[in-house]
């Protein structure tokens, strides 16, 4: 058949039917277990776009080789800021769901048991995605389990597949540590503001300095994390070469080469901090429903996700680096090799 004489039909291009028929209040006609449910369908939607887009920026990052020049750093923060404004809607829907009642809720809460949003498979996905692990979660013994409450067998492997794979963090790191800011050969005119410290590449061995002499006298304790982080061990799993560049980045950022990278660095601190103001006002939402009872899910409620709200920050490396920045009017001239080259991750 020709499209003339079948022309797409709106409620069929969308699979409305199967949308629209997918509202089954336990309790009945009730109109606040309508809202709970849609409000979950609607954030189920959503966190399925997110899982696309994480999906093609990791695709782009996957690669020994991402190519700056070609645009393609560009698309992957385009794609992480579609991130960040789904996220700002889906914090903005708890507020619809709080026109509901604790006493409305309670009219079916005990229908949804063992059920709850603990269950929901594509939130773990978009967790482990972006790279929260195991061994950073709350109570880690409370996930990932096929008891009641837990996950079925389907959602369960299914998680377990997708923790295999390499974390949107990780390839941020291994991007970070390609960067070449730090060849040798770039950094020959460089004129050092202190001696050089021997065995240290010259701008590190001034930083120490630099950062060193921005301290007020109560802050001179730094100096050592400093040298922890970004001479010694690196930071949670940023390694002193991964910190080293995003330092950098975030302290040039004018530099034009700079602008994408300082996108990127600054839209994925946005994604952890709308994640943790979702997971905010779900634990108040929670708390202003059930108060202290246990969740249908089987964790201690409230206080569990006032836990996750706590440790599950994902890029809390990215924010924890704004303590080692000095003023810009304190930063050395870069030689002019190391502003001509810097050509993105060329090998
Ligand atoms: C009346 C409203 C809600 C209440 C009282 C509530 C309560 C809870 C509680 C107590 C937990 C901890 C697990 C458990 O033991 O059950 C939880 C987890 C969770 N809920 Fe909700 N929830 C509500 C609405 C929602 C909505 C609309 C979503 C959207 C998808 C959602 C998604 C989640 C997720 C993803 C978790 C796991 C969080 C984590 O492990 O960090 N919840 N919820």
């Amino acid at each position: 058949m020709t499209e003339e004489t079948n022309p797409l039909y709106y409620a069929d291009y969308l699979e409305l039917d199967k949308i629209l028929g997918s509202q089954h209040p336990k309790s009945g006609n009730s109109t606040d277990e309508m809202l709970f449910i849609v409000i979950h369908q609607a954030y189920e939607l959503w966190f399925k776009q997110i899982i696309h887009e994480l999906d093609a920026v990791r695709g782009i990052f996957d690669t020994d080789n991402v190519q700056d020049n070609a645009g393609e750093m560009s698309i992957a923060v385009h794609k992480l800021k579609r991130v960040v404004k789904i996220l700002e809607v889906l914090n903005r829907q708890v507020d619809i769901l709080e026109t509901m009642t604790p006493m409305d809720f309670l009219e079916f809460r005990n229908l949804l048991l063992p059920s709850s949003g603990f269950q929901s498979m594509q939130f773990r996905l978009i967790e482990a995605k972006l790279g929260l692990k195991m061994d950073q979660r709350y109570k880690a013994n409370y996930y990932k389990n096929t008891r009641p409450g837990g996950f079925n067998q389907q959602d369960y492997g299914t998680i377990n597949q997708v923790e295999e794979e390499a974390t949107l963090k990780g390839l941020v790191i291994k991007w970070a540590e390609r960067t070449p800011f730090f060849d040798e050969s770039l950094w020959r005119e460089y004129q050092s503001s202190y001696p050089i410290e021997s065995g240290t590449q010259k701008f590190w061995s001034d930083y120490k300095q630099m950062y060193q002499s921005s301290l007020s006298k109560n802050e001179q304790g730094r100096l050592d994390e400093l040298e922890q982080v970004f001479y010694k061990e690196g930071l949670g799993e940023f390694s002193v070469d991964a910190m080293r560049a995003v330092l950098f980045i975030m302290l040039y950022r004018n530099l034009p080469i700079f602008q994408t990278p300082f996108d990127l660095l600054t839209t994925l601190i946005d994604i952890d901090e709308l994640l943790s103001q979702w997971r905010y006002k779900h634990m108040l939402m929670a708390r202003r429903m059930i108060g202290v009872r246990v969740g249908t899910g089987g964790t201690s409620g409230a206080g569990y996700l006032e836990g996750a709200l706590r440790q599950h920050y994902i890029f809390k490396e990215l924010t924890e680096v704004t303590t080692f920045l000095i003023e810009r009017s304190r930063l050395p001239d870069l030689p002019n090799a190391v502003k001509e080259k810097m050509s993105f991750n060329s090998k």
